[in-house]
Formats: structure tokens, sequence, C-alpha cells
């Protein structure tokens, strides 16, 4: 019989570790509930001692889920361990995540520890977190540059003291297939007691093999593995779920394990993902790139007409790539708009609503169809951003061949109305230039990006930008059907997340 892996996704905790990717407790609300749609068994939600706001977000997430457990991250402290509880304890199913840095490198450079403390360290962690739940996982940092007998020693360690999951962490993707693999099945035959505890691997993706990696993981034992949305992480990411999950679906006869993983919500779950932290896709990222199921060269079309299997592994259909949305138009009324938002996950209140059907008509009047992707791009914009610092009031702009492209903005900034002229190269150039003096921001704009979010030209612009201000990294996004009003959407955006990183620093663990 199929063994069934568990599927632990950390996109809103080492997912929020990649540059400029912080969300705010709304937006990671929304993640959240669309992960537990997907069917992750595990949802990493935060680290709450690393802020207030990470708290709340991951309490409010808590809250929320029920069929999925919530974990939260913990230090080997008392201070992350009590945060990390208070944060989940009302969680239908919660979990304790606590790690220790068990490579020699680690612990000398940064914990400034012996092995003999990390030892007496790991062990009274664990105890202290199972004072308040039986269901504790414990990672050893960077177990891949790791001492094995030591490994060993600590993981025997941690499940003696109550650990149910234990995490072999490549925490800086150095790790290889052959010897990774060859590293899980030497802690499964030298960890005494390992069978009172489920192996976990969790790989970053430093040398492009992190799915590779945790492959050959399950293959040697690993029964769980963390991984994220897009593979979005810390520096080259970690380990994708979408690659994961439809490597085992697509070769069973190599894999016989199986996941909880709905297939058809990967492809949904993606752009939400993209759309929310602003992190565009590659195209030829594998499952969910705009080029996985695109064939350009005639011969392919050809033989993919004829039959599709000739040069497609997997049908569009099972990542949701093709699901039939139901196409909302100018016509369409309020009741239908709500069952059909009720579909997509989101269950809004009268006044949310009032909103988003007046925001829905707007669209409509431009736009002949709107779709699934629209409709996510209103809610971001209009209801999971609403306490934001700087918001658009009006924006006007006048360009063309013969005159000096100007802007006058109106924003308003912790609800007080300041309104200004900028003037530039170009209308977005102005709109910036107004923008940032209002503001008074002293951030650099690094990235700019544009593209379209579905197909034909009254298809809504959509615009990504990176900002930096002394060391911090934000991505903005905006989406509109005029692209001005895009770039704009998107900058502002990007000044909100920086004040939201200012006041929120996440805490970087690997
Ligand atoms: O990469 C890593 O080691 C981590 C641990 C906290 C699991 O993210
Ligand atoms: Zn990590």
């Amino acid at each position: 019989m199929e063994e069934r892996v568990i599927i632990f996704d950390t996109t809103l905790r080492d997912g929020e570790q990649s540059p400029g990717a912080s969300m705010n407790a709304a937006e990671k609300l929304r993640l959240a509930t669309q992960l537990e749609k997907l069917g992750v068994d595990v949802l990493e939600a935060g680290f709450p001692a690393a802020s207030e706001g990470d708290f709340d977000a991951v309490s409010k997430i808590a809250g929320k889920l029920k069929k999925t457990e919530v974990a939260a991250l913990a230090r080997t402290s008392k201070n992350d361990i009590d945060r990390a509880w208070g944060a989940i304890q009302h969680a239908a199913k919660p979990r304790i995540h606590t790690f220790l840095a068990t490579s020699d490198i680690h612990m000398h450079y940064k914990l400034n520890m012996t092995r003999d403390q990390v030892l007496k360290t790991a062990s009274e962690s664990v105890k202290y977190a199972k004072s308040f739940t039986d269901n504790i996982e414990f990672s050893a940092e960077d177990a891949s540059r790791s001492d094995r007998d030591f490994l060993c020693k600590v993981f025997e360690t941690a499940i003696g003291a109550g650990a149910t999951t234990i995490n072999i962490p490549d925490t800086v993707g150095y790790a290889i297939p052959m010897e990774f693999a060859d590293l899980v099945k030497y802690v499964i035959d030298h960890t005494p007691n390992i069978n009172k505890a489920v192996v976990s691997v969790h790989c970053h993706n430093d040398l492009g093999l992190a799915t590779a990696n945790t492959l050959a993981a399950i293959n040697n034992g690993a029964r769980q593995a963390e991984v994220t949305i897009n593979g979005i992480g810390e520096r080259a990411g970690n380990t994708s779920l979408e690659e994961v999950v439809m490597s085992l679906h697509t070769r069973p006869n190599y894999l016989p394990f199986t996941s909880n993983i709905r297939t058809e919500q990967i492809f949904p779950t993606s752009r939400l993902v993209s759309m929310i932290t602003g992190i565009m896709i590659q195209p030829n990222k594998a499952i969910v790139g705009a080029n996985a199921f695109a064939h350009e060269a005639g011969i392919h079309q050809d033989g993919v007409l004829k039959n599709p299997m000739t040069y497609e592994i997997m049908k569009p259909d099972t990542i949701g790539l093709s699901a039939s949305k139901l196409i909302l138009g100018k016509h369409s009324g309020r009741h239908a708009l709500r069952s059909h938002l009720k579909k997509m996950g989101y269950d809004l209140s009268d006044d949310e609503l009032k909103l988003v059907f007046k925001k829905f008509k707007e669209l409509a009047d431009k736009k002949k169809h709107v779709v699934d992707e629209d409709l996510e791009v209103i809610i971001t914009e209009g209801i999971l951003r609403t306490a934001d610092i700087f918001q658009l009031e009006y924006l006007h702009v006048t360009s063309g061949t013969t005159v000096i492209p100007m802007a006058t903005v109106k924003l308003s900034i912790n609800g007080r109305p300041v309104q200004g002229t900028g003037y530039g190269n170009g209308p977005i150039d102005a709109a910036y230039d107004c923008i940032s003096k209002l503001a008074g921001t002293e951030s650099e704009l690094q990235r700019f990006s544009i593209s379209a979010i579905t197909s034909g030209t009254d298809a809504q612009g959509e615009v990504t930008v990176r900002l930096k201000e002394n060391g911090l990294v934000a991505l903005g996004r905006g989406a509109d059907p005029d692209i001005i009003t895009a770039s704009v959407k998107a900058y502002i955006n990007g000044l909100n997340r920086l004040e939201y990183l200012k006041a929120n620093p996440i805490k970087a663990t690997a």
C-alpha cells in the first residue's frame, strides 16, 4: 500500500523571509485559508517571538483553521516558546516547532555553545514545549553539515524529551541528493527511538537541488516534506510544494507515496501567493510557470493536438490551470458575486461585499469579462490592505508628445489628505516624483516591471516594484486596467510594505 507524505507548508514563515515578501495579517489569513483548501497537513504560520505583527497574524490563523495543524516557530528560549504557544493555543490542532543549530560551525560561531550544552538545551526546550502540547517538532538547524553521530544523539535526546517530529534541514542548500538520502537513512538507522517520531526534511535551493533532495529523502524514509508555494524563501528559496506533489503524482512507479494535496488547487494557490507577495513567477518555473504547459515549436504543437500525452507529462487540469471559471459580467448580480466569492474562499461581511460589488461593477464597465484573478485583485486591494498607512485618493496625469509629463496625486496618509504635483520624463515618473515627495520617503526604486494579469487587450496591467530603504527591501504590487494607475498602486503598496517592515522586522532563521 502507498504511504502518505505529510505536507508541511512554510510559505508564511520561511517563504516570508524572501527579500521583500512581507505580508500583513489580513493577507496571511487569506493565504492560510487557501492553503487549507489546498489540503496542506501542517501550516507554519510564523515566528511569533519575532514581532507583535507576527504574533497577531499567527494567532488569527490559529483561530481560523479547522482541519490543518497550525505550527509556530520558536528558538529554544522559554520566551520564544511562550510566545509560540500564546499565539496558537486556541488552534484546533496546534504544533510548537522549536529549532537549534547542530553543526560545529553554527554551534561555535553563532550559538557559542558546546555539544553538551546543545544536547541539554534541546532536551530542556522540548520538555518545556511539551508542558503545553504533545505535538512538538524539533529541527536541527544546519543538519546537513553536522557531525552525523552527534546529530543522531541530538535527535535521540529530543525524542526522549517528547518531540513527535524531528526535522533534518539542509539550511544552507549544500546537500546533494545521494548524500542527503544517505543522511536520512543514517539518522533512521542510528537513532534508537526514531520509531517514536516522524522524520521530516526541510531543504533550501541554493544549488537548485531542493526538490531532488526532498524526493531522495522521502525515498529513504522521510515522511514529512517542508515546502513553500512557488518555492519562495530565504535566498534561492525552499523546496517547492508543487514540484514535490506533482512528482509524487506523476511518477508513482518510482515514488509510491501519496499526499493530501488537492492538486487542482495548486495553480490558484500559486497565483495568489504571487499576487499577495509581489514575487513574480519565472515563466519557465516547473509546474506553475507561464510556459510550463505552452508549446511553441510547431512539431510539438502538432503532436499535442493529436494526443496531449506526446509532449505533456501532466494535464493542465490536474493543477487547476484550465479549470472552468465562472465568468462574471456587468449584468451579474450581488448574489452571484457573493456565492462565487464564497467558492473562492472569501466569506465577506455585508459591508465588505458592498464595497467589492461596487468595484466589481466599475471594473465590469471597463472589462467585458471579470474572472477570478480580477476578483482577487479587488479583494487584495480593497479589503486586505485597508489598514495601510498610504492610500491613493486621486490621480490625474497629463502626458503626450508635446507636453512635459505632469501628475497630480492626492493621498491619504494615516487618514490625513495631502495633495501635490510632480514632473518627470513620463507619466509614471511624474506620479512617482509626486508620491515620493508627499510620502517623504527615502526609499530607492530598484526595480519596476509590468505584465498583464489575463489575456486580451482589456486585461488588467500588473506592476511590481522593488523598493529599498536602509537595508530593508519591500516589493509592491498593483493592478488596474490603466497601467499608470497600476504603477501608482504598486508604488504605494511598496511604501506601505516598507512601513510594515519597519514596525515588524523579519528575523531571519533560514
Ligand atoms: O532552514 C532552516 O534550518 C530552518 C529551520 C528553522 C527549520 O528554516
Ligand atoms: Zn529554512
